[in-house]
């Protein structure tokens, strides 16, 4: 069990992002507590990929206060420029698991070795430790018998489990999910609900970025509604899908009933 904890297991404050004179993130705040899920949601273009990039160290913010628990990602300078140091920017990459939308597995490697590399090859674990912990996580989410085919002999949905058995496997403090359930059936995509549920329940903080409204709102504790590089609304999941107050969300919501 884990204990409570009352600092975020991720937090951004005031991110400013630009792509030449185009403002992407404009003073965007977000942070999610162990054992929260919050689903970042928004329509096309407002920024929520760039986001996504920013906190998973694909890319850097402009500025921002960005800390993974108490690890403090970058800092800004006295003219208020995001400043990453290396070092920083290495251990907080073992903080966070990402399950992208295509999975991204290696497709030559089986399930197991899928796994079982990064903990090996970048956290340098004890390979019989890893495999023992390995072989738990497919059994939890339900592959255990396919531990060692190769992603292509497995099902969209099975990839993406092994996606996030692999994520998993790095003891991260936060799980994001790119679209998790685009690709998914109504069968697929309740069984994500109860895994990402799971894990929520075991003290994960879980970020999540979708389009799906419906999604969002069975399995969100929080829902961050982006518009034009800025939160337009957050709050919790019912309220903002149900009874939002602004006025682009509500408009957003009548277009995706269309
Ligand atoms: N590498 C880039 N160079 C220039 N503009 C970009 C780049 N990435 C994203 N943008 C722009 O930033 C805005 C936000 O994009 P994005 O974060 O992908 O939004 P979303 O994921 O919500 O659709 C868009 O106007 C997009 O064209
Ligand atoms: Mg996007």
């Amino acid at each position: 069990m884990t204990s409570p904890s009352t600092i975020p297991a991720v937090q951004v404050n005031h991110a400013r992002k630009s792509f030449g004179d185009k403002v992407v993130l404009d003073d965007v705040s977000v942070q999610i507590m162990p054992g929260e899920i919050v689903s970042l949601i928004g329509p096309s273009g407002a920024g929520k990929s760039t986001l996504l990039r920013c906190m998973t160290l694909l890319d850097h913010f402009d500025a921002a206060e960005f800390l993974y628990g108490d690890l403090e990602v970058c800092q800004n300078d006295a003219h208020g420029k995001a400043i990453y140091k290396a070092e920083a920017e290495r251990a907080a990459r073992m903080r966070f698991g990402i399950v992208f939308q295509n999975y991204n597995l290696f497709p030559h490697y089986t399930v197991l070795k899928n796994v079982m590399d990064a903990p090996i090859v970048v956290q340098k674990r004890d390979p019989g430790e890893v495999e023992r912990e390995a072989r738990e996580l497919l059994e939890k989410i339900g592959l255990e018998e396919h531990a060692n085919k190769v992603p292509c002999e497995l099902s969209g949905g099975q990839q993406q489990r092994v996606a996030i058995a692999r994520a998993l496997a790095m003891h991260p403090t936060v799980m994001y999910f790119d679209e998790a359930t685009s690709a998914l059936d109504p069968k697929l995509t309740a069984d994500m609900q109860r895994l990402i549920r799971e894990l929520a329940k075991e003290g994960m903080a879980v970020g999540i970025v979708t389009h799906e409204m419906g999604f969002a709102k069975l399995v969100s504790d929080r829902i961050a509604f982006l518009f034009d590089g800025e939160i337009a609304e957050e709050g919790p999941a019912e309220q903002v899908i149900d009874h939002p107050r602004d006025p682009r969300m509500q408009r957003f919501l009548s277009q995706a009933e269309d």
